[in-house]
């Protein structure tokens, strides 16, 4: 694992950058697994520069993103279809219809789940994973429970982590308590994943997650498994 601790939120999100337009360059076509939440807005702010300066092309990139909430559609503000079109999509060239987001208003979010790990493997999975990490050890919405879940699936939101996204919406009661997420399965088969985190309140759970006991108690702990991770922490 390689775990770089950088000054400030401004670089870490330069280096997720350039790592991500590496993966870019290098492979083309190549398909990128996105987060959503803060951590990685200034990432997408600085992949837009270099698009807009013509260095970054993403007419030939897929996208599949880790999770959406249950209940909103793509249409409303706090959904994930509308953060990725409004921090990334809309401002660069990718085509949207290689951009693939779990749909949370699914009637059958069961045939959902094995649609979107269907179109994933149809894809020949992840070549990049972005992550971001939730205080509770959560990534994507992979909640810390009894056993590590394979594929993509729906969840009981933790209460630490309907609070830390209240702060999205009017009210905390207005924060969906379920979510569409995919599983570990998909996330651990991506051939490389980048995962940013920065915030004092994000150190301890760091520690354990990468230098702690693996265990499903700690979702992200699994990570310590895969053979390519890169990790980028500010404090700041
Ligand atoms: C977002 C996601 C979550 C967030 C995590 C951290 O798609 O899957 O795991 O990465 O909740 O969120 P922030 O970056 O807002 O602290």
């Amino acid at each position: 694992m390689n775990f770089i601790t950088v000054k400030s939120y401004d670089e870490l999100s330069v280096k997720a950058a350039n790592i991500i337009a590496s993966q870019i360059i290098m492979k083309p076509n190549c398909v990128l697994g996105l987060a959503t939440g803060s951590s990685p807005v200034g990432t997408y702010k600085e992949l837009i520069k270099k698009c807009n300066a013509g260095e970054l092309d993403f007419s030939t990139v897929t996208s599949v993103n880790l999770d959406e909430y249950v209940g909103l559609n793509g249409d409303h503000d706090q959904s994930y279809r509308y953060f990725m079109n409004t921090n990334l999509f809309n401002h660069v060239n990718i085509d949207k219809a290689k951009t693939a987001v779990p749909s949370g208003i699914s009637d059958d979010l069961a045939a959902e789940g094995a649609a979107y790990d269907k179109h994933i493997a149809d894809l020949g999975g992840i070549d990049l994973q972005l992550l971001g990490i939730g205080l509770d050890g959560h990534i994507g919405f992979n909640e810390p429970a009894d056993v590590f879940t394979k594929e993509t699936h729906v969840v009981d939101l933790h209460e630490s982590t309907i609070e830390a996204n209240a702060r999205f919406f009017e009210s905390i009661d207005d924060v969906p308590k379920k979510a569409i997420t995919m599983g570990m399965g998909a996330i651990m088969n991506a051939k490389k994943v980048l995962l940013v985190a920065n915030g004092a309140n994000k150190k301890e759970i760091l520690e354990k997650a990468f230098f702690g006991p693996i265990t499903p108690q700690v979702p992200a702990s699994i990570l310590q498994l895969h053979p390519d991770v890169t990790v980028i922490y500010s404090e700041n």
